[in-house]
C-alpha cells in the first residue's frame, strides 16, 4: 500500500480580479515508504503547493489525497494535525529555524507536542539526532552562529525526530553551495533510507534529483513522470548525470537565485504552529477549509482500520 498517494488532484484558487489560477492539474502520484522521488520544475511551477497537498498541510480543489489508505478529506482536524506531526518531516530551502534558540532547543521542539515517552525523552533524542547529522559539538549554538550548511542540517535533524514515515523536501540545497548541498542531501538520503522512510525532494539541482529512484517534472502544474535514462544504471555515480534535454528544458537557470525565496522564517511568537511544520508558504497559502464537522468519527475510524 502506498503510504501517500494524490488521485487526480487539482488546485486552482481564486484571484482577487475573480480570475481562477489552475496552479495544478491531473496529479496522480503514490509514494511508498522507502521510496524516494524527485520533482522538478520551474520556479511557479506549483511544486510547493505540490509539496503542502503531500504532507496534508493544504486541500486540494478536486481529486483525493490518501494517506495510508485513508481518505484525508474525511479525517477530523485534530486527528489529521497528529497524524501529520507524527508522520511527516519538512525540510525547506530556508531552514525555517527559529532564532536565538539552540540547535538543541530547534530540534527537540517537535517533541514538545508528542506525548508520552516521546515528550520525556525528548532531550536525548534531539542530542541524538544532532549527533547523526554530525553536529554533535555545536548543540548550544545558536542559528545565528552556524554555516548554511550548519543550519540545514539542524533543520533536517528537527525534521527527522519524530522518525516520521514521509520526508519532503523542498529545495533543501536551494540555499546551500554544490559541495555542502551534496553532503546535506546523502544525509538526508541515508537517513531516510535506514528508516525506510518515503523522500519526495523538489529540486532546481538536476544532480539532486538523480540521487532519487523516481523522477517527475512539473510543467504549468502538470507532472509528467520522467526517466533520467541519461545517468546510467541505478546507483550509478549521480555527479556523472546525463542531463535529458526535456529535463534540463524544465528547470531554471542553476543557482540560488532561481529559486523562490520560500517561506517565512518561523515565528516563534505564533502559537499552535507545529514547528516542524512551518506552514510552507503561509504567506501565499490559506489555511486549509475548516472541515465540516459533519465527517463521522466512528466512519473515519472504520475506514482506518
Ligand atoms: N494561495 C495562492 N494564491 C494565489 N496564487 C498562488 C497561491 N499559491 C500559489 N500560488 C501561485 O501558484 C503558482 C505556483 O506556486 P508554487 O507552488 O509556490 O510554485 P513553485 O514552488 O514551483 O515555485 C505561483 O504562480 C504562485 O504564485
Ligand atoms: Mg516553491
Amino acid at each position: 500500500m502506498s503510504l501517500v498517494r494524490l488521485e487526480g488532484v487539482a488546485k486552482h484558487v481564486l484571484l482577487p480580479d475573480d480570475t481562477r489560477l489552475e496552479i495544478l492539474r491531473g496529479i496522480d502520484l503514490a509514494v511508498a515508504a522507502g521510496d524516494h522521488v524527485a520533482i522538478v520544475g520551474r520556479s511557479g511551477s506549483g511544486k510547493s503547493t505540490l509539496l503542502n497537498l503531500l504532507g496534508m498541510l493544504d486541500t486540494p480543489s478536486e481529486g483525493a489525497v490518501w494517506f495510508r489508505g485513508e481518505p484525508v478529506r474525511r479525517m477530523r482536524r485534530g486527528r489529521l494535525d497528529r497524524l501529520r506531526g507524527r508522520n511527516v518531516g519538512f525540510v525547506f530551502q530556508q531552514f525555517n529555524l527559529l532564532a536565538g534558540r539552540t540547535a538543541l532547543e530547534n530540534v527537540e521542539m517537535p517533541l514538545g507536542y508528542a506525548g508520552g515517552r516521546a515528550f520525556w525523552t525528548r532531550r536525548r533524542a534531539a542530542t541524538e539526532m544532532l549527533e547523526r547529522v554530525g553536529l554533535g559539538h555545536r548543540i548550544d549554538s545558536t542559528p545565528e552562529q552556524m554555516s548554511g550548511g550548519e543550519q540545514q542540517r539542524v533543520a533536517i535533524a528537527r525534521a527527522l525526530v519524530r522518525r516520521p514515515a514521509l520526508i519532503l523536501a523542498d529545495e533543501p540545497t536551494g540555499a546551500l553551495d554544490v559541495e555542502t548541498g551534496g553532503t546535506v542531501m546523502e544525509l538526508l538520503d541515508d537517513i531516510a533510507s535506514e528508516a525506510d522512510a518515503a523522500l519526495v525532494t523538489i529540486t532546481h539541482d538536476l544532480h539532486v534529483a538523480a540521487r532519487a529512484r523516481r523522477h517527475f517534472r512539473l510543467e504549468a502544474g502538470v507532472l509528467t513522470p520522467f526517466d533520467l535514462t541519461g545517468a546510467g544504471a541505478p546507483g550509478g555515480d549521480p555527479s556523472g548525470v546525463v542531463v535529458a534535454p526535456e529535463l534540463a528544458a524544465s528547470v531554471d537557470e542553476p543557482g540560488p537565485a532561481a529559486a523562490d525565496p520560500g517561506p517565512p522564517a518561523a515565528d516563534p511568537d505564533q502559537p499552535a504552529v507545529d514547528p516542524d511544520q512551518p506552514t510552507a508558504g503561509r504567506d501565499r497559502h490559506p489555511a486549509p477549509a475548516p472541515r465540516p464537522d459533519a465527517a463521522d468519527e466512528r466512519e473515519a475510524a472504520e475506514v482506518a482500520s
